[in-house]
């Protein structure tokens, strides 16, 4: 197992540390959603540039940037027309320099969201596939089949994409006939690569370089398991994978004809050459849904190096669901060489503080639309807010939180966690709403629009201070009480609480090992770093006695020197 990374005894400029992502706070951005420089209405690069002193307070040692590149936005950017280019809408790449090197100043890291699996049906390859005939060295960039039955009017098989309706989609050839369908995982605007063909690969590494060299320092890979495929012969029909998907994980043996193929990695170790080439080395994490005992691969020094594990992000608000994802994890990351990764919220998911506050039934019901991606049940589906206990959720989002931020490894956070955000549910009209996973799924789902709110700054005024414009999608009234501007400074707040808490985190960040301590209590979960911080949280309901110690944080109050239900405290001696 490795240990105490040399900045973090030495202080050695954490900025050059080769070693400065095993223990990293990471905040995520969704930058159409963080603040909007120019008032039309979307977040854009220039106002993340001016946030950089926010940013600095709260304490992250870095930013992960989901796309931010030319888009039409059929799905919130994840449909890239041009991967070496910043969105008009967003601003320009002197913009980018600009916020890059404000981030860079400040001590911050910046993380890029690479999008390999698909481009969007405007980027100008899928042009030319479109334009150019059958068998053309352009359509090889993608996956054009012909179809089935007498006049190729059926798709090449009845597989579903993961936003629903089917994973193909027919083209009209240039000459106006009817013709070749092309494979899409996700949306029909975003066409998938054929990773057997140079051009993309070699285009790849390209973009990997050409971001390195303005400064970006590592790279989150977006559905890093599905860019090899199989699709060689009579394809197999849906029945026939869900049959071999080995209870909910997907397969574990590297057969599916899409998802988390071996050869895959064979990509990532050419990757991993490039981010070598640079000083300190570039750093990435997989967006991989595979199974468990696959994700090593994805995390190991000659690929990725790292990769998300969303075990938790999956688990009920429960002690021993928590003690045995958590040591599971720091094993399988200490085997693989990588550390540990550890997420709540993302953009694609149920804001933690909704999550919890929902009941566990509704959160499984409503958890289907992701199920083709490895079979996992997801959260994608905002929770209908009348059935959310708003206290209890935030309460115990809070614990879960501070728990994370005692544990060894990366922790991702999500922007918006840090003042408690509550997911926005029915509020967005249904004539508002962006996300594809509610067009593709009318009725069954409502789609991630829901974490996706642009933040409330301020606690009035125009879009509540994220611009002088609109929002792009609408912020109910009650985001007023989250704002910035209504936590900052005061005392108690889930704003002051994570600066409390990442702050100490840094100061006392130590090795990578973590020790269990017994408590007779089930409900409670007590550790310990090697250094002697110690984190507590009772996940019950009845106040518990703290062990020995100073208690130096608290998600919520002591309640007569008891540690309260659903809180964490973090102790030291
Ligand atoms: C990943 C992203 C998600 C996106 C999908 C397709 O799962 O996190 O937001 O829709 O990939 O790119």
């Amino acid at each position: 197992m490795s240990t105490t990374t040399e900045a973090q005894t030495t202080g050695i400029d954490r900025m050059a540390d080769p070693n400065w992502w095993r223990q990293a706070s990471v905040y995520q951005i969704y930058p159409r959603s963080f603040a909007d420089s120019n008032g039309d209405g979307l977040g854009d690069i220039q106002g993340i540039t001016a946030k950089v002193p926010y940013l600095k307070t709260l304490g992250i040692d870095a930013v992960w940037l989901s796309p931010f590149y030319p888009s039409a936005l059929a799905d919130g950017g994840y449909d890239v027309d041009d991967y070496r280019n910043v969105d008009p809408k967003l601003g320009t790449l002197a913009d980018f320099d600009e916020m890059a090197e404000a981030l860079h100043r400040a001590g911050i890291k910046l993380i890029a969201d690479i999008v390999p699996n698909h481009s969007s049906d405007r980027h100008e390859w899928f042009k030319e596939a479109l334009a150019s005939p059958k068998g053309s060295p352009a359509r090889d960039r993608y996956i054009f089949r012909d179809g089935l039955g007498e006049n190729g009017e059926l798709p090449p098989s009845d597989w579903d994409s993961v936003f629903g309706g089917p994973a193909w989609e027919r083209i009209t050839e240039p000459d106006g006939t009817p013709g070749q369908w092309y494979m899409h995982i996700f949306a029909k605007e975003q066409p998938d690569f054929n990773w057997d063909n140079q051009e993309v690969r070699d285009d790849f590494l390209k973009t990997l370089r050409f971001w390195s060299d303005r400064g970006v320092d590592g790279f989150r890979i977006d559905v890093a398991h599905a860019l090899t495929k199989n699709l060689e012969g009579t394809l197999p029909t849906k029945a026939d994978l869900e049959a071999k998907a080995l209870g909910t994980d997907g397969f574990v043996d590297g057969s599916h004809p899409y998802w988390d193929r071996d050869e895959v990695h064979e990509i990532y170790v050419e990757w991993r050459k490039v981010f070598n080439e640079y000083t300190p080395p570039r750093t990435a994490v997989a967006e991989a849904w595979v199974h468990a005992d696959r994700r090593a691969r994805y995390a190991s020094p000659e690929g990725l190096g790292q990769a998300f594990n969303f075990d938790l992000l999956q688990a009920d608000f429960d002690a021993s669901q928590f003690r045995k994802i958590i040591t599971k994890n720091l094993v399988e990351a200490a085997a693989s060489g990588a550390s540990s990764t550890w997420v709540f919220s993302n953009h694609d998911v149920v804001r933690h503080a909704t999550r919890y506050g929902l009941p566990a039934t509704e959160v499984a019901v409503e958890g289907e639309i992701m199920a083709g991606q490895a079979g996992k049940k997801w959260l994608l589906a905002g929770g209908r807010k009348e059935d959310v206990d708003v206290e209890l959720g935030l309460r115990r989002a809070r614990a879960a939180s501070l728990l994370m931020f005692a544990l060894p490894g990366s922790a991702y956070l999500y922007q918006g966690e840090e003042l408690g955000l509550q997911e926005v549910g029915s509020e967005i009209p249904d004539s508002e709403r962006q996300d594809p996973a509610f067009f593709r799924n009318k009725g069954v789902d409502i789609g991630r629009d829901g974490c996706r709110v642009p933040l409330p700054w301020t606690a009035d005024g125009t879009s509540f201070g994220f611009g002088d414009g609109g929002s792009h999608l609408p912020q109910p009234a009650w985001f007023s009480r989250y704002a910035v501007q209504e936590q900052d400074g005061a005392e108690g707040s889930t704003l002051e609480l994570y600066r409390t808490a990442l702050r100490l985190r840094t100061d006392l960040q130590s090795g990578e090992e973590l020790e269990w301590i017994p408590n007779s209590n089930p409900e409670v979960l007590h550790f310990a770093r090697p250094n002697g911080w110690q984190s507590v949280t009772n996940f019950g309901t009845e106040p518990v006695d703290l062990p020995e110690g100073t208690v130096v944080v608290s998600s919520s109050g002591l309640q007569d020197g008891k540690l309260p239900g659903a809180t964490t405290a973090w102790l030291f001696g």
